[in-house]
């Protein structure tokens, strides 16, 4: 693993409990991988454009002029050279932040990370693990500790469907929950996280 794509999408920045826990999962690959390089992203900073009427006509009209594709090109080469890539994510209104749905936007893009086939939606980027960070103040994943039913989770699914469209197949995320219930709530998740971080990603020996 020589170079790791780093996108994170929290307006909180460095506080953001998704950014804070991702820097562990950055902290394990390069562990494992020292010569790894870390190519950062930050959309909330540097916020991907929202598709607009020249983008809409480029992806209609394949012989239309490639200008509109100036910023999608751009991220969707910083994903090819990636070997593994890190998304951390909030959770807003049950699903990712406009910043993050910005970013798929441009780089799920048909006849250039996917095909449409008679079979279906087939991805043109070669497989690489990606590790979801999800953040959310409450839980989704099943009821909390205090019985309240599970809230709909409209960002694991997604995140999961438009990766897999364009070829990134393995998927792990690391879900952090009941972040805003106090510092206990904010322990016991950081604690699960971390288990499940050393299933997934076992320290070097
Ligand atoms: C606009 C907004 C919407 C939110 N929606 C949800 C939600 O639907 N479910 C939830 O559990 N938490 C929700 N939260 C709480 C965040 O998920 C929580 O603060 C989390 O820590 C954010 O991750 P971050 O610290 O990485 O930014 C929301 C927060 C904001 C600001």
């Amino acid at each position: 693993m020589k170079d790791i794509l780093y996108i994170s999408c929290s307006p909180k920045g460095a506080e953001a409990i998704s950014s804070r826990f991702a820097q562990q999962v950055l902290h394990r690959l390069c562990d494992r991988h020292p010569a790894a390089r870390i190519a950062r992203r930050d959309l909330a900073l540097t916020p991907p454009p929202f598709v607009d009427a020249a983008f809409c006509a480029a992806i209609m009209n394949p012989a239309a002029s490639a200008a509109a594709f100036g910023a999608s090109d751009v991220l969707i080469e910083e994903l090819e050279r990636a070997d593994a890539v890190v998304i951390a994510t909030p959770t807003h209104n049950y699903t990712v932040p406009a910043v993050l749905k910005a970013w798929i936007d441009q780089v799920v893009r048909i006849r250039r990370t996917f095909a449409s086939t008679p079979a279906g939606k087939v991805g043109t980027l070669k497989d690489r693990p990606v590790f979801i960070v999800v953040a959310s103040g409450g839980w989704f994943t099943g009821p909390s500790p205090a019985g309240t039913p599970a809230q709909p989770d409209f960002l694991t699914p997604y995140l999961r469907a438009v990766l897999t469209t364009i070829g990134l197949t393995t998927i792990h995320v690391l879900a952090l929950e009941g972040v805003t219930r106090g510092p206990d709530a904010l322990a016991a998740a950081w604690t699960s996280a971390t288990q499940s971080l050393e299933q997934i990603v076992p320290p070097a020996a």
